[in-house]
C-alpha cells in the first residue's frame, strides 16, 4: 500500500502535494517524493524517510501548476532515495507514481534491459516509466502511450503519470488499487484515498478497475483500457476528515479487518500462478536447497506466534517433517537443541520485535538458513535474514494485529504447499485442492466478513461477560488462541484458551452462569468430540457461541448463538475464514465496553525492548 496524490491548477502545487501526502501517511511512510513542472521542465525530488524529510528538501522550491506525489510503503526494494517514487525513464521524459504490485516486472525489466534501457532503482514501478517512454513516439497522444504500455503489465496498479512534452495534463489509470479524482473549479486533484482531498473538494469520481483518466485544469476525460470512452458520475462525500482517513470507519482495526481479502490477494499475487504453480521469485534458493531441510523452526511473538502454530499444523501435515514453534523470548534462553539442515522461520509484522531479532541472531550464529516472513520492507528482521518473504498486508496501524495474521498464514500455506511439492510429500490432487482453495481465498474471506451484522448482535448479547473461553481442536484450537488474544488485548476480557479436550482436566471448574465459551469448529473429524465439550459447558450453564461451517447440522443444536462460515475442501486453510469472525467479535465487544480500540492500554504496536 502506498499513497498517491496529484494537483493541476493555479495554486502552489508543492504545498498541495505535501499537504495531501500528509493526509495519506497512514498508507505508507518510508519515503516520499514529488514530480512537478518547474516552468520549463519536469523535475523530480524524493527522499527516504517520513514526509517531513521531503518537506525539508522542498523548502523554497516552487512548482508551476502541476505536481504528482507519493508516499511509499515499500514492496520491491528497500526504503532508500533511489527506490522512492516518482520514477522516470533515463531521459526524464515521463515521471510515474504507483501504488500496487507489478507481478511480471522481472520479465519486463529483462526485456527492457535487452532493448537498452538502464534502471536506477530496484522497484517494480520503474518498468512502467520505461514502457511508457518507449510508446510515446509511436502514439498520437500521451494517454495512448500509457494505455498501450499497460497492455503488457500484470498485477495491481493505481498510477499517475506526468510528461515533459505535455505539461497540461496528468494521466491516471487503475487496476485493483484505489484511485479517486477530486473535482474543483479550474483545478483538479487525484488521490489514492478520499481523506487527502477533503480540505479541497468533496466532489469526487471513483475510478474503477480498467479505467484510464486524462486530467487537465478544466476537464476530466475517462476511457477504458481498451480505448472506449466512459463516464463516471461524481459523488458528494459527507464524511468528516477523521472518519475518512479510516475509510469511513470508526477505527483502524475494523478497517484493517475488512481489508483482509485484498491483503491476502496481494500476498498471493505473483506467487500463486494461474496454472496452479507456486513460485517465490524473490528468493534465491535452488530446488536442492529446498529439499535439504529436514526440520523447520518457527520463532515469533504474540499474533505472529499464533500464525506460526498454524504454520506448524500445515507444514507437518503436508511435508511430514518436524516443525517446532517457539515464543521468541523463550527460544533465546531456552537452551534450544541446534541441529543441521534446519530452516528457521522468523515471523513478524513490524520486523523490529526485539526478542525475535535476538533469536534470529542466535540462529545465524548456529549456521541455520534463516528466512523472515515480514510485513515491513527493510526492517531489521528483513535485513538480517538470509531470505525474506514479505507479506503484503500494507501498513497495519491498529495495535491489534489482524490483516498481518491472515497474510502470514497465506505465506505459510504457500510455503507448505511449495515445500511438499518439491519434496513429493503431497498427492497431486491434494496439492491441487490447496491451490484452488487459496485462489478462492479472497472471496471466501469476504463471505466470512459478511457475518458482521450477526456477530455485532451476538456481541451485544455477550459483551458483559466476566470470562471467555476460546475452544477448538487441531487447527481450530490455534485459531481460538488468536481469537482469545484479540478480545483480551482490546476489550480487556479475561480468557482461557486450552485445546477443547483439556477442559475436563482443570479449566472446566471455571464455567458458571455468565461465562461464555466461543467454539471454533471447521473440521469434520473432530466435530463429534467437540459436541461433547460443548455439552460439558452447557451442563454447567455456560453460554456457547459457536463458529462453524455452513454444512454443520450437529453442533448448532446445542449452541446459544451460531455463526456459519464457508466450508473449505481443504480444512487446513480454514483459519483464514474462521479468524475474521473472532476478530469482528472482539472488535464489537471492545466497542460496546467503551475501550480505546486502536491503542489498547499498556501495549505498543512494535515491541523493540526485550
Ligand atoms: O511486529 P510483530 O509481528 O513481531 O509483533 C509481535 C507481537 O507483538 C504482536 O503480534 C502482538 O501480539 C499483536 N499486537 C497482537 O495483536
Amino acid at each position: 500500500m502506498c499513497g498517491i496524490t496529484g494537483y493541476i491548477g493555479p495554486r502552489p502545487a508543492i504545498e498541495i502535494a505535501l499537504d495531501t501526502l500528509k493526509r495519506l501517511e497512514y498508507r505508507g511512510y518510508d519515503s516520499a517524493g514529488v514530480a512537478f513542472w518547474s516552468g520549463d521542465h519536469l523535475e523530480v525530488m524524493k527522499r527516504a524517510g517520513k514526509i517531513q524529510h521531503l518537506t525539508e528538501l522542498l523548502n523554497g522550491v516552487e512548482a508551476h501548476g502541476l505536481a504528482v506525489s507519493h508516499t511509499r510503503w515499500a514492496t520491491h526494494g528497500i526504503p532508500n532515495d533511489p527506490n522512492a517514487h516518482p520514477h522516470t525513464d533515463e531521459n526524464g521524459t515521463v515521471a510515474v507514481v504507483h501504488n500496487g504490485i507489478i507481478e511480471n516486472y522481472l520479465e519486463l525489466r529483462h526485456e527492457l534491459g535487452a532493448r537498452g534501457h538502464r534502471f536506477s532503482s530496484e522497484t517494480d514501478t520503474e518498468v512502467l516509466a520505461h514502457l511508457i517512454e518507449e510508446q510515446l513516439p509511436l502514439c498520437e497522444s500521451p494517454e495512448e502511450a500509457v494505455r498501450r504500455a499497460l497492455q503488457g503489465v500484470r498485477g495491481s496498479y493505481a498510477i499517475a503519470v506526468m510528461f515533459t512534452e505535455h505539461p497540461d495534463r496528468v494521466v491516471v489509470a487503475r487496476h485493483d488499487s484505489p484511485l479517486v479524482i477530486g473535482l474543483g473549479e479550474g483545478e483538479n486533484f487525484i488521490a489514492s484515498d478520499i481523506p487527502a482531498l477533503l480540505p479541497y473538494t468533496r466532489r469526487v469520481i471513483l475510478l474503477e478497475n480498467g479505467d484510464l483518466g486524462i486530467i487537465t485544469r478544466d476537464s476530466v476525460r475517462l476511457m477504458r483500457l481498451d480505448g472506449s470512452p466512459i463516464e463516471r458520475p461524481p459523488v458528494e462525500i459527507t464524511w468528516s476528515a477523521e472518519a475518512a482517513e479510516k475509510g469511513g470507519h470508526e477505527h483502524f482495526m475494523i478497517k484493517e479487518i475488512l481489508e483482509q481479502p485484498e491483503a491476502v490477494r496481494d500476498t498471493l499475487r505473483g506467487r500463486l500462478k494461474p496454472n496452479g504453480g507456486i513460485a517465490f521469485p524473490e528468493l534465491k534458493l535452488e530446488l536442492e536447497d529446498w529439499q535439504k531441510f529436514r526440520r523447520i523452526l518457527i520463532v515469533a511473538c504474540g499474533t505472529a506466534y499464533h500464525a506460526g502454530l498454524i504454520g506448524k499444523f500445515v507444514l507437518e501435515r503436508w511435508l511430514r517433517r518436524p516443525v517446532e514453534v517457539y515464543y521468541s523470548s523463550e527460544f533465546r534462553y531456552g537452551d534450544p537443541i541446534l541441529q543441521p539442515n534446519t530452516l528457521a522461520l522468523f515471523i513478524s509484522q513490524s520486523g523490529e520485535t526485539a526478542d525475535t531479532l535476538a533469536a534470529l541472531r542466535l540462529c545465524r550464529e548456529a549456521g541455520y538458513t534463516t528466512m523472515g516472513i515480514v510485513n515491513v520492507v527493510g526492517s531489521s528482521i528483513a535485513r538480517e535474514c538470509d531470505h525474506v518473504l514479505y507479506t503484503q498486508a500494507g501498513p497495519e496501524i491498529s495495535v491489534a494485529s489482524t490483516k498481518a495474521y491472515s497474510t502470514q498464514i497465506a505465506v505459510l500455506s504457500l510455503l507448505g504447499l511449495y515445500l511438499s511439492s518439491v519434496n513429493g510429500t503431497l498427492p497431486m490432487h491434494t496439492y491441487t485442492e490447496g491451490v484452488k482453495s487459496l485462489m478462492q481465498m479472497p472471496s471466501l474471506i469476504a463471505r466470512s466478513l459478511e457475518t458482521e451484522p450477526q456477530v455485532r448482535q451476538i456481541a451485544e448479547a455477550l459483551y458483559q461477560t466476566p470470562l471467555a473461553f476460546y475452544l477448538g481442536r487441531g487447527v481450530d484450537a490455534y485459531v481460538a488462541m488468536e481469537g482469545a488474544l484479540k478480545i483480551k488485548e482490546i476489550a480487556y476480557v479475561p480468557t482461557q484458551e486450552p485445546p477443547a479436550g483439556e477442559m475436563k482436566h482443570g479449566p472446566l471448574a471455571l464455567i458458571e452462569p455468565g461465562v461464555i465459551a466461543v467454539f471454533v469448529s471447521t473440521q469434520e473429524r473432530t466435530r463429534e468430540k467437540l459436541l461433547g465439550n460443548l455439552k460439558e459447558v452447557k451442563a454447567r450453564q455456560g453460554t456457547v457461541f459457536l463458529v462453524t461451517t455452513e454444512d454443520d447440522d450437529l453442533l448448532p443444536q446445542e449452541a446459544d448463538y451460531t455463526v456459519r462460515i464457508p466450508r473449505l475442501p481443504m480444512e487446513e486453510l480454514s483459519p483464514l475464514v474462521s479468524i475474521p469472525v473472532l476478530q469482528l467479535f472482539a472488535y464489537h465487544v471492545a466497542r460496546l465496553r467503551g475501550c480505546e480500540i486502536d491503542q489498547p492500554r499498556n501495549l505498543a504496536k512494535s515491541v523493540t525492548v526485550e
